[in-house]
């Protein structure tokens, strides 16, 4: 790949050996003459939607104060003067211009870019020192903002506060960002935001899941697949003195039955791509108004293509195909055209063409529960 401004002048290749998951990477004009995608009444109008996450963080001298949305009216009066903050996430599941930002970075697999994420501050405004357990890619649309940083061992938090915030920050950098400006952190990089005027920064994360929590879901998923036939048997019973003792001849042939639980790395591609591709909590989607009939869709798709909404996860890997935490298994003829779909989240009229039956099927299917549309 080619040497790109967003990494300064640096391949993804190079950037990725050298700082992904290493350290910081400051950008001046990442994005050279960034405008903002949205003025801040567009993101405000975002905040008050009860299907988009937002939160507002506001300090006075002595206090930290979370509030979670919708909001319908911004901090105004006495409250509006302080500092605040307010975090708008996933706004590329909204907004194109912001999905198309997002898509810059896809360099980096789907399977890790996770959102979006749109900050307002008023002057002052932060979230107060902390790490985050994501990569990510601070970007500065409006205004400016200093991020001081530090690679400090020491993550102790301090009690009681309704967010996370270090309780020894020792900056170790600071930097003035300017619009199109991008600082990149890994995780676990302490870092200090403060808005220096009002200002606007949108952070590109990426979600790194805690192996405890692919271990609970991961269960979870097998739960539903496991096939184990029979059950306990004991013929050759002997009477007990002990009857509240658990019997070692029970416990070993249920340790026998159990140890039949085996998982392939088959099921693990299948879990993976359904959990990766799961929609997060509060996300809806929007079938067509006026549903076109299997036939008429595949018509309209030959003529105009189709693209994926802008909420639909999709991934594939071999025989499987993952859209919105289902997964399909798919014919091998059938396997470009769905791969050259989630590459490229959309077809163009040319490949929507003399496709088999299965997968216009699918398409049908997947435009009806407002997956994807026509282009
Ligand atoms: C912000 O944009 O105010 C917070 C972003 C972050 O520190 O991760
Ligand atoms: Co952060």
């Amino acid at each position: 790949m080619k040497k790109t401004t967003l990494l300064g002048g640096m391949t993804p290749a190079i950037f990725l050996r050298d700082y992904w998951q290493k350290k910081p990477l400051l950008v001046r004009q990442a994005i050279p003459g960034f405008a903002p995608l949205m003025p801040t009444a567009e993101l405000f109008a975002l905040a008050a939607r009860d299907d988009v996450a937002s939160r507002i963080v506001s300090r006075t001298a002595r206090r930290w104060d979370l509030q979670h949305g919708p909001f319908p009216a911004m901090p105004s009066g006495s409250a509006g003067r302080r500092d605040w903050t307010l975090l708008v996430q996933g706004v590329n599941l909204h907004h194109a211009g912001a999905d198309d930002l997002l898509r810059r970075f896809r360099f980096i697999s789907d399977s890790r870019l996770d959102d979006l994420m749109i900050s307002y501050a008023a002057d002052g405004g932060g979230v107060g020192p902390h790490v985050d357990s994501y990569d990510v890619f601070l970007l500065q649309a409006q205004g400016q903002r200093r991020w001081r940083i530090s690679a400090q061992d020491d993550l102790t938090l301090v009690d009681g506060l309704p967010l996370k915030v270090l309780k020894h920050f020792t900056p170790e950098q600071e930097y003035v960002l300017e619009p199109g400006d991008m600082l990149y952190l890994p995780p676990q990089y302490a870092h200090e935001g403060t808005a220096l005027g009002e200002c606007m920064t949108y952070s590109i994360g990426f979600r790194a899941p805690a192996y405890q929590e692919l271990g609970e879901a991961f269960l979870q998923f097998m739960a539903d697949s496991i096939d184990l036939p029979g059950r306990y048997a004991d013929p050759g019973l002997k009477p007990t003195g002990q009857p509240a003792q658990l019997d070692t001849a029970m416990l070993a042939q249920v340790a026998q039955a159990l140890q039949k639980v085996r998982f392939t790395d088959d099921d693990i591609a299948i879990f993976l791509g359904e959990y990766l591709s799961e929609p997060q909590a509060g996300v809806f989607f929007m079938p067509p108004a006026r549903k076109q009939s299997a036939a008429a869709f595949s018509a309209a798709a030959a003529r105009r293509g189709i693209v994926l909404d802008l909420k639909t996860k999709m991934l594939y890997r071999g025989r499987h195909v993952f859209i919105n935490g289902e997964s399909f298994a798919v014919e091998r003829a059938d396997r470009s055209v769905l791969a050259a779909l989630a590459n490229a989240r959309g077809l163009a009229a040319s490949e929507a063409t003399g496709i088999s039956d299965d997968v216009r099927e699918a398409l049908h299917l997947w435009y009806c529960d407002g997956w994807l549309k026509l282009a």
